[in-house]
């Protein structure tokens, strides 16, 4: 097995779902989203927007709104996860980014292909830099579940997200509570052919 910090960092990397009080540097914070903005896009597009959320009441009004639009909304499918948030989004005092001091909103331009897979690996960039300085993060899909969800967008738009912008996803960052296991990787997702 090769070793060098940026696959030590892929593999060291973990889902963090239980975070610190403490808000991040805000020079951490500056060279995550840095970090963001080097992903690669389709065309180079950069049609991407990070919008970047440190104050305690607005995080709040977030999870409020993540927990009464769960309530509302009626999943497409069985996934697991979204069964789960239904049945978490019951229960008050419920927090869906773990408490965690600031949340990164990835959003994108209307009808544009690439919207999801641009941000996705601007968020994979987020959770390794992350990581390369000491913080836990996590990505979190409800506000994307969310994504059409009238109270929701009319909170987001308050806050400079265009309302025909596509909510891709987000990613909770903040100091770690408590370490999580990595999860066994699966056989039998490669292969190679010569
Ligand atoms: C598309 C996607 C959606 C995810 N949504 C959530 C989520 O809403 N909440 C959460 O706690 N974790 C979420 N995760 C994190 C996964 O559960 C996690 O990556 C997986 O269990 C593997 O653990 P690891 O990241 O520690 O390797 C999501 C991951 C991906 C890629």
């Amino acid at each position: 097995m090769i070793h060098n910090e940026v696959l030590d960092c892929i593999r060291a990397r973990r889902s963090t779902r239980q975070f610190q009080e403490r808000q991040i540097e805000a020079e951490h914070l500056d060279a995550i989203l840095e970090a963001a903005t080097w992903a690669p896009s389709g065309g180079n597009c950069q049609s991407w927007l990070f919008t970047a959320i440190q104050n305690k009441d607005i995080l709040t009004k977030i999870n409020d709104l993540i927990r009464e639009g769960l309530q509302r909304w009626t999943p497409d499918d069985d996934y697991p996860s979204k069964l789960k948030a239904k049945a978490n989004a019951q229960k008050k005092d419920h927090h869906f980014f773990y408490h965690a001091p600031t949340l990164i909103i990835a959003s994108n331009r209307p009808h544009y292909q690439n919207a999801m897979a641009d941000c996705a690996l601007a968020l994979e960039n987020i959770f390794l830099a992350a990581h390369s300085l000491g913080l836990g993060s996590c990505y979190i899909n409800q506000l994307y579940w969310l994504r059409n969800d009238p109270e929701v967008r009319n909170y987001l738009f308050e806050l400079g997200i265009l309302k025909e912008h596509a909510i891709c996803s987000s990613a909770a960052v903040g100091y770690i509570g408590k370490e999580s296991s990595a999860p066994l990787r699966k056989d039998g997702t490669i292969r190679i052919i010569k």
